[in-house]
């Protein structure tokens, strides 16, 4: 367990066991306060030859650890490069997150109980200091993060906690307090999403998913409704129904509220997949493929984690999230190929292949936000589909929207949050690949199209009028992003960032 607060006495007032320290290229320290010329003057007269020898020149991604001695106290110095600190803003951001994440890292694999570590000189990052303490306690948040519940050997790992020290410059500042409580309750809204994900199918599915988001929900006082199948039969719920179908367990629809007190606040939507194992159904997909698909959920997950940040946060908007959570599975009650739906909103589909389900929930979602909420912004987020990860990879999570100011802004945030999105156009050619001979459309796009993400996309479209709408696919980005250290191995909790910041920040 990490836990970071922050300091006002000067940095090597701190009696702590790890003093770390953020180097810029030649080994000059990005922050004023934590000068390596004092280890060089008190302890090690030959640092920078030290350094070198061992390969550490403070570049990007480097990091060394070296024992001295502080008085009569063993300590550790940690170093950890950041480069020439010349690139854009958001890169540097970004690195900066990420030095934090391996610092978090050998504080836990050295089992440091006590650390320090100076903020930088806010200038090569583009935010004020405040706010960068925020990303930094964010990012060192979820470097902590692991999945370890079912290891049995966990118990050892468990004993480790740390107090991280942010140093600051020594002012009695408000906005740091603000930082330091929104860091934390975003890193945990973050980290909650992960371990939601991350939990095996056999023990998240529709029943469990939907009374943790409830039990959540009625710990913030936040209104909660969860509806089975008899609801959504009455209220037409023809997409839901054809995915549920298939499975044991009883699929389940929930809605969260968070009410401003505010008057004539404006209403954020948010909608996220909630399919806790997809087999593909009748059309099965090949064992290959069907690994990793615990993940499928992680919507679901992103939504219910922003509720409970934003139960904390109390903006001065409406939020609803909606999470429709299915299992996809086949059976002799499953829904098939060729088979034709109606969904909330009148309009059919003629199902061409089981294992693109998510849409079919999501348009019910859809329906069902726009019915009962009318809101000004929906944001809908999945892992809606495989091709996005050929479109964009791990990285970047696949935004579609018609609004330029909408997605313009949901970029914005996300270079600021790291919760990184791209987009992908929304262009009037790809609308006919989802035609169908039989109904109004096809639940799959026609395959000479290609780009299976944006024709996904132009069929969730068919579901919504408001204008201020956004599709995400995290199919990418949810889980096994590759070499990004505050992301671990597992789930990332993907959107939760982007969704809190956009909907913090969010001005009709
Ligand atoms: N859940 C999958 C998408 C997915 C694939 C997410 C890989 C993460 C990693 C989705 O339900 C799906 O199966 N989509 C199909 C759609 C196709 C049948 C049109 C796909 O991408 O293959
Ligand atoms: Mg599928
Ligand atoms: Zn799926």
């Amino acid at each position: 367990m990490l836990d970071i607060q922050i300091s006002e006495k000067k940095f090597w007032d701190n009696n702590v066991e790890g003093y770390i320290f953020l180097l810029k290229e030649n080994f000059e320290s990005a922050s004023k306060f934590a000068d390596i010329d004092y280890i060089e003057k008190n302890y090690y007269p030959n640092l920078k030859e030290i350094l070198k020898k061992h390969k550490f020149e403070s570049k990007k991604g480097e990091s060394f650890v070296l024992t001295g001695k502080k008085g009569d106290k063993l300590v550790q110095f940690i170093f950890i490069g950041l480069g020439s600190l010349e690139n854009r803003w958001n890169i540097e951001l970004e690195n900066l997150r990420r030095a934090v994440g391996s610092a978090v890292l050998l504080l836990k694999k050295l089992k440091i109980k006590k650390s320090v570590l100076a903020v930088p000189n806010e200038k090569p990052f583009g935010l004020i200091e405040a706010r960068l303490i925020r990303q930094m306690i964010i990012a060192g948040l979820m470097a902590d993060y692991e999945f370890t519940k079912f290891k049995s050997d966990k118990n050892k790992d468990d004993e480790w906690s740390c107090e991280m020290l942010l140093s600051v410059d020594a002012k009695e500042d408000q906005t740091y307090v603000r930082s330091l409580s929104e860091g934390h309750i975003i890193g945990d809204a973050v980290n909650l999403a992960r371990n939601l994900s991350d939990m095996p199918a056999n023990i998240i599915n529709p029943t469990t998913l939907s009374s943790q988001a409830k039990e959540i929900a009625d710990s913030l006082n936040l209104e909660c409704k969860v509806f089975g199948r008899e609801k959504a039969e009455e209220l037409g719920m023809g997409g839901f129904l054809a995915v549920d179908s298939g499975s044991d367990e009883l699929g389940k629809f929930v809605v969260i509220e968070y009410n401003t007190t505010k008057k004539d606040a404006p209403t954020i939507a948010l909608v996220g997949k909630g399919v806790t194992f997809d087999s593909g159904g009748i059309s099965l997909k090949p064992a290959d493929y069907m690994t990793g698909m615990k993940f499928d959920m992680s919507g679901a997950a992103t939504v219910i984690a922003t509720m409970k940040a934003i139960g904390q946060l109390k903006p001065e908007v409406n939020v609803v999230a909606v999470a429709p959570m299915v299992e996809n599975m086949p059976s002799g009650k499953a829904c098939k190929q060729d088979d034709i739906i109606t969904f909330m909103n009148g309009k059919t589909a003629e199902i061409k292949n089981t294992d693109a389900e998510g849409r079919l929930i999501l348009a019910d979602a859809l329906c069902y936000v726009e019915k009962f909420y009318k809101p000004d912004v929906v944001l809908d987020i999945a892992t809606l589909t495989g091709a996005c990860l050929y479109a964009l990879g791990h990285f970047f999570t696949g935004l579609m929207t018609k609004d330029e100011v909408l997605g313009t802004k949901l970029q914005a945030v996300s270079l600021v949050t790291g919760d990184r999105v791209w987009p992908l156009p929304m262009d009037d050619d790809f609308k006919d690949a989802i035609k169908s001979e039989v109904a109004d459309i096809a639940n799959t796009g026609a395959p000479n199209y290609k780009a299976g993400t944006i024709t996904a996309s132009w069929f969730l479209s068919n579901f919504v009028t408001t204008k201020n709408w956004a599709h995400l696919d995290i199919a990418g980005t949810a889980d096994g992003v590759p070499g990004v250290n505050y992301l671990g191995k597992g789930a990332t909790g993907a959107g939760v960032r982007l969704f809190i910041d956009f909907i913090l920040n969010y001005k009709k």
